[in-house]
């Protein structure tokens, strides 16, 4: 059976940026069950998605929000599974707000808060992914093969840029 990831977010304005998320599980094999919730709108569905996301098989909790971003933690108040927060950046303060809102939780409610925007919401995926390959050698292999990749990229810039350098 696959790992499966609830992904919840507060307004379908943020799924443009959390879209790179879900593609990124998908790439790791992950199952990704997409809600729109809102810490502020629709309390009651938050508490109640976060509150069965255990019981429901769910390996971690990805949260996305913009503006004043409570809701990573109102989905963290509720339940035991790693959550991670992603601050959208849909508001005047291009972000900042979701970040500071999401990362300053209090002592005993950890929101593992990754960066602002679409690099957040790639890394989070990748995080829920070793979350998973704790307790999994296969998703641990697809994480080699990511960073193996991810280095021959880096090698192959390399030598394209010293070769335009060097005019060879
Ligand atoms: C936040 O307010 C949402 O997460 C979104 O980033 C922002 C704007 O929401 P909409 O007005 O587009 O629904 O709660």
């Amino acid at each position: 059976m696959s790992a499966k990831v609830l992904v919840v977010m507060g307004s379908d304005s943020d799924w443009s940026v959390m879209e790179s998320c879900v593609e990124q599980l998908h790439r790791f094999d992950i199952e990704a069950e997409v809600r729109v919730c809102s810490a502020h709108r629709t309390p009651e569905v938050a508490h109640h998605l976060s509150q069965s996301a255990a019981d429901e098989g769910y390996c971690a909790i990805i949260a996305a929000a913009g503006h004043a971003a409570h809701l990573a933690g109102v989905m963290a108040a509720s339940t035991t599974l790693p959550v991670i927060g992603v601050p959208i950046d849909s508001s005047a303060l291009d972000g900042m707000d979701a970040l500071l809102a999401t990362v300053q939780m209090p002592p005993g409610v950890p929101v593992a808060t990754v960066a602002i925007g679409k690099p957040g919401a790639t890394n989070a995926a990748i995080l829920a992914a070793q979350i998973v390959a704790v307790a999994n050698p296969e998703m641990r292999a697809r994480l080699d093969d990511h960073k193996a990749t991810m280095a021959s990229k880096v090698a192959a810039k390399d030598e394209n840029l010293r070769g335009r350098v060097s005019g060879a």
